[in-house]
């Protein structure tokens, strides 16, 4: 299994519709996903599954442990399931105890595990709260989207500086890499940003694909699905999804955690 973070200082950069598309499209390829929302806000349980909204989930587990299998809504997709945000207000106020939150976030990783969960995908709220930065650190590795603006050629490197900061302090988190997000694919500004950041950064750290700004995203988020489910055949932009989940797969090492699956089975043939 390999858990997976997003993050982003700036709010409102695509990490929900990232984390929301990217799980659909990992569990059509056939890897059983949790999406954990760790956003007190709560945009994924809202989108993927209505009762998630009044449910506990990932804040009660900060505060009190508990068992994965009570809090995880299963979504139409059968390799697909989440985990809501819980509620943030009420979990706020009987407070979690800050040094044990890397422990629970562990144990919330083996119960994952156990459950025989292959991706754990994290959404997280805008900005590197002190939850936010032990859930980042807790995983395997972390995607970076991007805006597409002129602002992202000081963020990145900034957010980079703080990525290698949490691994001298002994996180073992890695840059599964950049994503450019909200690209304008008329607009030369966006697309000069582009340019600067690939030129600027080491080869490989960014994402081949990137994600156009498109109304149909929107259009997604309102009706609370992933792209993919907006038309009774999938928009052209949802392919987007499939390629980005490929290049993840390369990245992170997933093909070959499958691989080195079927080579067990195949043994014991
Ligand atoms: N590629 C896109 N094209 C057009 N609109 C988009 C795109 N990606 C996201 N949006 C829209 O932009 C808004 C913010 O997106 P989203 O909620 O995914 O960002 P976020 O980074 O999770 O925000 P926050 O930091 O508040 O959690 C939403 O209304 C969403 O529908
Ligand atoms: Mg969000």
């Amino acid at each position: 299994m390999i858990a997976i973070a997003t993050a982003s200082q700036k709010g409102g950069v695509g990490k929900t519709t990232l984390c929301i598309n990217l799980a659909y499209s990992l569990a059509r390829r056939g890897w059983r996903v949790l999406l954990i929302d760790t956003d007190p806000q709560g945009g994924v349980g809202l989108s993927l599954a209505k009762s998630a909204k009044t449910r506990e989930g990932f804040h009660e587990f900060l505060v009190r442990g508990g068992d994965l299998g009570q809090m995880v809504v299963p979504t139409r997709l059968p390799e697909l399931e989440i985990v809501p945000a819980g509620q943030y207000d009420t979990c706020a106020r009987q407070g979690w105890v800050e040094h044990e939150v890397p422990a629970r976030l562990a144990d919330l990783l083996r119960s994952a595990e156990l459950r025989g969960v292959d991706v754990v995908l994290m959404d997280t709220a805008a900005g590197m709260s002190s939850t936010t930065e032990a859930v980042v650190k807790a995983c395997d590795f972390v995607v970076l989207p991007q805006q597409a603006e002129p602002l992202a050629i000081r963020s990145v490197p900034h957010l980079l500086e703080t990525l290698a900061r949490f691994r001298a302090e002994g996180a073992g988190v890695r840059v599964a890499g950049i994503l450019l997000t909200m690209v304008m694919r008329e607009n030369e500004m966006s697309l000069k940003v582009a340019r600067e950041l690939r030129d600027m950064l080491p080869a490989n750290l960014m994402f081949q694909q990137s994600i156009p700004r498109l109304s149909s995203f929107l259009e997604a988020s309102a009706l609370g699905v992933p792209v993919a489910l907006t038309k009774r055949n999938p928009p052209p932009e949802a392919l987007i999804f499939d390629q980005i989940a490929a290049e993840l797969e390369q990245r992170t090492g997933l093909t070959h955690e499958r691989e080195k699956e079927h080579g067990h089975a195949s043994l014991m043939d």
